[in-house]
């Protein structure tokens, strides 16, 4: 009964909340600077009469959909709102207006559906018990993580949500189906800045210098331990540098080596170890070579922890929604997002959004300068933000 009704109005709004897409991907804004972004959805939310506290952590936004005993339950939904630093390449009439600014993440998607699911549960709120707590968040995309702000601004207290709930765009699946992990999911974030210092010389009197990039060849392989011989093997991880920097020519010894890179993995209490051996190896590989060293490997997000039993149910929920077949299970990932920072507060669920057609088209990955999505998937993501919100407002 309130499925279909879900189901009506996320074709009802369709064309709207499109249209919302457009102009959020047109007008696309960098991490910590949606100022544009948050008074356009402010300005939704004013006109559907739906409460709204702008200006949180910065551009964020929290809004409250009260049903009938608006105290009893609460349900937090979550999008992000920030673009990234790329040139789209797409020719589309709702091409990025904003130069080297695009929304290749999808997180123009994701406000977009959250709005839409702001739009239904309104219209629904005589219709369920308990509130839904809105959460439009600056930063995802850039440390410290616009939801660590929002957590340390008092989003989810007063009330406190008991669960909540995100989606992201997923272009291996196709528009009209969504995926699922329980447990862990994506890997914890951190990244390692390391500048190697010694005395730099002539390359033909390696005695007289001490060599940094000997130091830092040596560094670099050595710390791959950490991988292969200090970590349960039954714990991903992975340590990738992906810059290293110094010298000049073939024949002078350099006085300096920066080296940056990123440690990321699926347990919190090995990424604390694995700090701490990377922090001490890297120091005394330094010491032996007898070059100074600096390191500093500042917290990134944690991995993200979809709670095993709100999850399973969500799964069962989406295919009454989506129908078993368009519900897929997901491998864990090793990339990062900020929305596992609300799951070690509260139990948490973020799912995947199909956005290709057919497996042929809007296969450009995420944070490409052709990404773009099968638009029919707004329907799927709307609506499955507000099924979700009532039935984990139900159980
Ligand atoms: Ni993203």
């Amino acid at each position: 009964m309130i499925l279909s009704k879900i189901k009506e109005k996320s074709e009802l709004y369709f064309t709207e909340i499109q249209e919302i897409r457009h102009h959020i991907h047109a007008h696309p804004e960098l991490s910590f600077h949606e100022v544009n972004t948050a008074a356009f959805i402010a300005d939704k939310l004013k006109t559907w009469g739906i409460k709204y506290q702008a200006g949180i952590a910065g551009t964020g936004i929290i809004a409250i959909i009260e049903g009938r005993e608006p105290g009893k339950r609460c349900i937090a939904l979550r999008a992000d709102m920030d673009a990234l630093p790329i040139e789209e390449k797409n020719e589309i009439t709702y091409k990025s207006q904003n130069k080297g600014v695009m929304h290749a993440c999808g997180h123009d998607v994701h406000t977009s559906c959250l709005l839409g699911a702001a739009h239904i549960l309104n219209d629904l709120r005589d219709e369920f018990t308990g509130s839904v707590k809105l959460i439009f968040q600056p930063g995802e995309e850039m440390h410290p993580g616009g939801a660590s702000l929002m957590i340390a601004a008092g989003v989810l207290e007063n009330p406190r949500p008991d669960s909540i709930f995100a989606l992201h765009v997923y272009p291996a699946l196709p528009a009209g189906t969504v995926g699922f992990r329980p447990g862990k999911y994506m890997a914890s974030a951190d990244e390692i800045y390391i500048t190697i210092e010694g005395k730099g010389g002539h390359a033909a009197l390696p005695h007289q210098s001490v060599d940094t990039i000997a130091v830092a060849a040596f560094l670099i392989t050595g710390l791959q331990q950490v991988v292969s011989r200090k970590a349960n093997p039954l714990i991903p991880s992975v340590l990738t540098f992906g810059k290293i920097q110094g010298g000049f020519t073939t024949n002078v010894i350099p006085e300096k080596v920066e080296i940056q890179g990123t440690f990321r993995t699926m347990d919190e209490k090995w990424r604390k170890e694995a700090h701490q051996w990377i922090k001490d190896f890297t120091l005394s590989t330094c010491a032996a070579y007898g070059a100074q060293v600096t390191i500093e490997i500042p917290e990134g997000y944690p991995c993200v922890y979809n709670d095993p039993e709100l999850t399973g149910k969500a799964i069962e929920w989406a295919n009454a929604f989506a129908g078993s077949a368009n519900v897929h299970a997901l491998d864990m990932r090793m990339t990062g997002e900020d929305f596992s920072f609300y799951t070690h507060h509260i139990p948490g669920c973020f799912f995947r959004l199909g956005t290709n057609r057919d497996n042929k088209e809007f296969l450009a990955p995420v944070h490409n300068a052709h990404f773009d999505i099968d638009e029919s998937a707004l329907k799927t993501g709307m609506g499955m933000m507000a099924w979700c919100a009532l039935n984990a407002l139900k159980s």
